[in-house]
């Protein structure tokens, strides 16, 4: 199953069952049944999937390296939270060491969940981010990343200034950016934590490196949305990225609960891309997603699980969890199908990565990044799959019921990387 054709414009679930692709080198060059392609490609090795549900890798456009050793920590809205919970954490990751254990777990932590593309939060610590990109080269996750930079109210050895910043940013971008599968993001941390002066180094960066990306978080929670309005004085959340040439195609910005129409308006005429995190802003308390509002602007979203705030790396979950905030928003929600479900977690996630013409559907000519789902015998999800009314029904009990344990195998490029 997948979702080529975007369901927020009218666009149907694609079924295929009993179907074959054929990968070659990684990319799929046909779709049709089995005995097709066998006469086609009578050589081939063949691998049997049936019992079970082929989909294509999840994309999760928001999650944070850092943060994968303390998910679960409950009870705090955003500000007490990154005080008590993430900033004590990520000052561990001052220790390459440390950082690279974090790294191992993180990257384990995506594929295992299905998730084959990520637009990752990075660490404030040069070497920490070299880790992270090592770690996802050698597993082979594709992945988009960088420094987090911020020069005020956070702890201080999390700090840093525009010149170093500037350095730092294009030594690392040198590194790592389009070499094989990993690409740069310049990274302010959210406005709360970063000067003028320092949102315009991140601009230089982001002018200066050839097809880099840009992500923060915006409109998270009133505390944070008040703060940010006095230290900015005047204009709104949103602009204070657009001022400084980091709001354009190329940005994704987490969270934005609490937008104004006007910053909405904004973001659709820069064709910036807003990653949803539904478990995080239940976690947090930061409120119900206006999905009705972005669409209606013509913003795009796509779903991020914004670990460690979000509760695990499953987009299956933020999947879930979409749908139930739009439910709770009432007549002010966008009632969501399994379809619009998996739309989010796949093809919108390219899209806003600027990666949908190799990744999020199973099309011929998109690389070969999908996950096989197969539920242990007996198991509620399995019951569940067996008794679905049609292939919408099914993946909506996927959605409903379906963890990282049924994840039975998942391939980048054609290359298997998590699973038997
Ligand atoms: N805003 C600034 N930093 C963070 C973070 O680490 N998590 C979330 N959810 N919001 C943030
Ligand atoms: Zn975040």
């Amino acid at each position: 199953m997948d979702t080529p054709a975007d369901p927020f414009a009218g666009g149907a679930l694609r079924v295929a069952s009993y179907a074959a692709l054929r990968v070659v080198d990684g990319t799929i060059t046909h779709r049709g049944s089995y005995d097709e392609l066998r006469a086609l490609a009578p050589g081939d090795e063949v691998v049997d999937l049936t019992d079970g549900l082929v989909l294509p890798g999840f994309v999760d456009t928001h999650v944070h390296f850092p943060q994968v050793r303390i998910i679960g920590g409950l009870g705090m809205p955003l500000l007490d939270w990154l005080e008590h919970c993430a900033l004590p954490e990520e000052a561990r990751l001052a220790d390459r060491d440390y950082a690279a254990g974090v790294a191992a777990d993180f990257v384990r932590g995506l594929v295992s969940s299905g998730t084959t593309t990520a637009l990752v939060f990075g660490s404030h610590f040069p070497a920490a981010v070299d880790t992270l990109f090592a770690e996802a080269e050698r597993v082979g996750l594709r992945v988009t990343s960088g420094l987090v930079v911020s020069d005020r109210l956070l702890r201080d050895e999390l700090l840093t200034d525009p010149e170093r910043c500037h350095k730092e940013s294009l030594e690392l971008a040198r590194r790592w950016h389009g070499v094989g599968r990993s690409r740069y993001a310049v990274t302010p941390r959210f406005t709360l934590s970063c000067s003028d002066e320092l949102m315009a180094a991140c601009g230089a960066v982001a002018s200066e490196v050839e097809g880099a990306r840009v992500t923060s978080h915006v409109n998270e929670n009133p505390r944070e949305i008040e703060t940010v309005a006095q230290l900015s004085g005047g204009g709104h959340y949103v602009d204070t990225y657009d001022r400084h040439g980091l709001l354009g195609p190329a940005t994704v910005l987490a969270h934005n609960v609490h937008p104004t129409d006007a910053e909405l308006a904004l973001l659709a005429e820069r064709g910036g891309s807003v990653a949803h995190c539904p478990t995080s802003n239940a976690a947090l308390g930061s409120g119900l997603f206006p999905l009705a509002r972005h669409l209606a602007h013509g913003v795009r979203v796509a779903l991020g699980s914004d670990v460690g705030a979000g509760t695990g790396f499953s987009l299956l979950k933020e999947g879930l969890q979409a749908y139930f905030a739009q439910q709770l928003l009432g007549e002010r929600g966008h009632p969501l199908t399994s379809t619009h479900l998996l739309h989010l977690a796949t093809a919108a996630g390219a899209d806003a990565l600027g990666l949908a013409e190799q990744v999020g559907d199973l099309s011929v000519g998109k690389r070969f990044d999908a996950q096989w789902l197969r539920p242990a015998p007996g198991s509620p999800l399995d019951v569940g799959l067996r008794h679905a009314r049609d292939a919408e029904d099914a993946l909506g009990r996927l959605f409903a019921l379906g963890t990282p344990g049924d994840v039975a195998r998942v391939w980048i490029d054609g290359e298997p990387v998590a699973g038997g």
